[in-house]
């Protein structure tokens, strides 16, 4: 089936009134995704090479969107929403290119497999002139009835046209369907408009087929993946269902989840085997991690690099940019961003790490800060190789620490130290024998007047 050419059209000219959004609702996302690219993306995992969005509301945000998510695919738009079949049309000048296969998708329905489409494509090289992908929804109400004879479908039956006996079906149209690129045009624009909406129905392709002796079929996808979204509940629904075949896939692939249903992965998150993730971890979008790691509850990342045996959290901290060689160590209430930790460094405590490169084996003490910015540019620091930096030091960059560079704790290190150096950038301390406890008396003596002072007022 490789060689046969194949084109998908994916539907997202509609507003989605009831998101109740400013954005269009192909363009909500789903695991830090917007849904359609998920479409997208399903259809190039099915061998369609070429791509045709239509669109229509929101048209200029969409383009914009897509040129990031779908470089590759064409835009039509679709002026005035008359119906699926006519949004189909919008990219007749794609379709008349010649495909054998075309795949019409919905930008609203994005957790379709790649799988659900190659059994559609499969039946069309076959022989199937349309495949039509059918779900048993747990409550059928509301969708087309797909009816069969012999194997064969026959029609599609709105609910509201379906007998008492046809609306028993449990087998539903999905509304996504493979057509073979051959018949496709000749069966579109055979699709009038008259039913009670006025509408020009995809669906109504069909019937004009099984009429002219083409052969029409019906697949089955799983109800999950034939979900649909027309509000924020859908919304929710969809991202729990992506986010448990995703951490069933990683556990599957060897990384252990202790509670996997409080860990959130993006549509790009790679995790490699033998790293444990504990409970509440949240991955943004651009994560990679090797084997072996430990990512400790709490933890926040997102366009981080973790390398293998690496140690992050609890409560951690990973910005984009974010990058941790071989068993480094990022630990409880660390922020780290745009700032290579070389292997075995530790930065354990408390600390934000900006901007800056942390060299190999170096021990980052409590407390430390890279001050980056001074409100107008961001400025650089690098900690050379073995290089302590003691607790609660301030690192004022641009700034070099050389390699077993030691800072004293308390520090505010505004010049570059040298390598092997010690530096201390504090005040020094001044005690003074018996001092304290003449001040404590001569406090107390002011405290007890003033009280005084204030009875004989009253
Ligand atoms: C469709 C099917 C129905 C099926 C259901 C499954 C048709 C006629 N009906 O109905 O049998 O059970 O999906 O969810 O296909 N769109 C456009 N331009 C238009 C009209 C629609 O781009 O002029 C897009 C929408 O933005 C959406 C998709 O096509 O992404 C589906 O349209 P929608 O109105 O949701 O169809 P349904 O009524 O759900
Ligand atoms: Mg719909």
């Amino acid at each position: 089936m490789s060689q046969r050419s194949c084109l998908s059209v994916i539907l997202a000219a509609g507003e989605g009134t009831r998101m109740k959004s400013a954005l269009p609702k192909v363009l909500h996302q789903i695991a830090g995704l917007p849904m359609v690219a998920h479409v997208v993306r399903a259809a190039e995992a099915a061998g369609a090479s070429s791509q045709a969005l239509v669109i229509g509301y929101g048209a200029d945000e969409m383009r914009k969107a897509a040129a990031k998510f779908a470089p590759k695919a064409e835009t039509f738009v679709q002026e005035k929403r008359l119906g699926t079949a006519h949004a189909v049309l919008a990219a007749r000048e794609a379709i008349s290119r010649g495909y054998d296969d075309v795949l019409v998708m919905f930008g609203d329905t994005p957790l379709i497999d790649a799988d659900a489409l190659m059994a559609a494509r499969f039946r069309l090289a076959e022989g199937a002139a349309v495949v039509v992908i059918g779900f048993r929804p747990p409550n059928p109400t509301g969708y087309g009835r797909l009816i069969e004879k012999g194997g064969k479908l026959t029609a599609i039956r709105e609910e509201k046209d379906c007998s008492a006996e046809e609306r028993k079906i449990g087998f539903c149209n999905a509304g996504m369907m493979a057509v073979a690129g051959a018949h496709a045009l000749k069966l579109l624009d055979a699709v009038g408009n008259k039913n009670a909406k006025g509408e020009y129905y995809l669906t109504d392709i069909v019937e004009i087929a099984r009429a002219q002796g083409l052969d029409v079929v019906a697949t089955e996808a799983s109800f999950e993946s034939a979900l649909g979204i027309n509000n924020r509940i859908d919304l929710a629904q969809a991202e729990a269902v992506w986010q448990q075949r995703r951490r069933h896939a990683a556990m599957l692939s060897g990384v252990t989840l202790i509670a996997p249903e409080t860990v959130y992965f993006s549509y790009d998150t790679e995790i490699g085997a033998d790293t444990i993730v504990e409970s509440n971890v949240w991955f943004g979008p651009g994560v990679k991690i090797a084997n072996g790691a430990k990512i400790h509850a709490f933890s926040h990342i997102e366009g981080a690099t973790i390398g293998s045996n690496c140690d992050v959290g609890p409560f951690a901290r990973l910005r984009p940019g974010a990058d941790l060689r071989t068993k480094a160590k990022v630990g409880n209430f660390c922020e780290v961003k745009q700032a290579v930790i070389e292997e075995g460094a530790k930065v354990n405590h408390l600390t934000y790490i900006g901007d800056a490169r942390v060299g190999a084996r170096a021990n980052i003490g409590a407390g430390t800060i890279t001050c980056n910015y001074d409100g107008y540019s961001k400025f650089f620091t690098d900690i050379g190789e073995g290089a302590f930096i003691g607790s609660n030091s301030s690192l004022v960059a641009p700034i070099t620490i050389g390699n077993g560079g030691y800072i004293a704790s308390g520090s505010v290190i505004t010049e570059s130290v040298p390598d092997e150096a010690l530096a201390f950038g504090r005040a020094r301390q001044k005690t003074i024998p018996g001092k304290g406890k003449e001040l404590r008396e001569r406090l107390a003596s002011a405290a007890a007047a003033k009280k005084k002072a204030a009875g004989a007022d009253n």
